[in-house]
């Protein structure tokens, strides 16, 4: 093994910690909420898992809701930006058009993202933690609107990166689009763990095997698992056309163990490696998977 590959987080970079939690952000009255916020329980995180053609136009525009603002994110990716301006954009993005940010209020998380830096797999609280250059940022994003959600998320490079943080990320994406690619009617769902699974241990890397995609449309999360490893005999469901799901695989440079920050959300690599994610909700035509996170 090469120096290179033996690379798991910048030296120098100090562990993160948790950064200040800024207020609540405001969203007009005019625009419709989810049934969970503020709830203890989403009673919608269950529900059908193959959509009408109705339903499946309106979460096309959530998710395309959801990628205009995760594209915003992506643009203000920078050194010496904070998390926290991060939310603020995303949340301006989406109540611009018309969208509430179905994490805010969602079973007790705070803000309109997550963002996820360096070690956090995922969760990550926007928050006043400034980035620095070298740097690698997952924005998550997810977008209500019609009574639908639409859910995406990306990896983005802050300034210069090593280029084993950028193999890192070019591995996630494609480890995403190879796990979409084979997303077909008629097949199990597990087919796409087993490929992202092979995928990623081929690179050297660990896919994340304790968070899924799963089912989205008037639940956020509507009860269908989409595993991003061979879990076999588990989650046996058998794609259907006219369900919309995310496909959402985490990568970790070394081990995927994880443990959890006592803010209750943010995921962290136990080995403080850098992890990468990306995410896409798609519809499952007769034909295959259609993105919808799209602009
Ligand atoms: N968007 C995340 C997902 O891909 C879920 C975030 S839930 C939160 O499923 F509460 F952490 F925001
Ligand atoms: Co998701
Ligand atoms: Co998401």
């Amino acid at each position: 093994m090469t120096v290179e590959q033996e690379w798991t987080r910048p030296e120098g970079r100090a562990l993160l910690v948790p950064g200040t939690i800024g207020p609540r952000r405001g969203v007009p009255v005019k625009i419709e909420r989810p049934e969970y916020v503020d709830k203890d329980e989403a009673v919608s995180d269950s529900g059908p898992r193959v959509q009408t053609p109705e339903i499946i136009e309106r979460v096309r525009e959530a998710s395309r809701i959801a990628a205009l603002a995760l594209q915003a994110a992506g643009e203000a990716a920078q050194p010496g930006v904070t998390t926290d301006r991060i939310d603020e954009i995303v949340h301006q993005v989406l109540i611009e058009n018309g969208a509430y940010p179905s994490t805010l209020g969602y079973l007790g998380f705070e803000k309109s993202c997550c963002t996820s830096l360096n070690e956090i797999i995922c969760h990550g609280i926007p928050d006043s933690t400034v980035m620095e250059a070298g740097d690698i940022l997952n924005v998550d994003v997810t977008a209500f609107i019609h009574g639908v959600h639409g859910d995406c998320n990306a990896t983005f490079a802050v300034g210069e990166i090593h280029p084993r943080a950028q193999d890192l990320i070019t591995v996630a994406h494609e480890t995403m689009m190879r796990g979409i690619k084979v997303a077909k009617p008629g097949r199990e769902v597990n087919v796409i763990g087993r490929v992202i699974e092979k995928f990623v241990a081929r690179h050297g890397y660990e896919s994340v095997q304790d968070y899924t995609g799963h089912g989205v449309a008037e639940g956020f999360h509507n009860g269908l698992i989409i595993p991003h490893y061979d879990s076999a005999p588990m989650f046996d469901d058998v794609i259907e056309e006219g369900m919309t799901f995310t496909i959402e695989p985490m990568v970790t440079i070394g081990s995927q163990a994880w443990e959890q920050w006592d803010d209750g959300w943010t995921v962290v690599t136990k080995d403080r490696s850098f992890t990468a994610q990306f995410e896409h909700t798609m519809v499952i035509n007769a034909d295959g998977p259609e993105l919808l996170t799209v602009v």
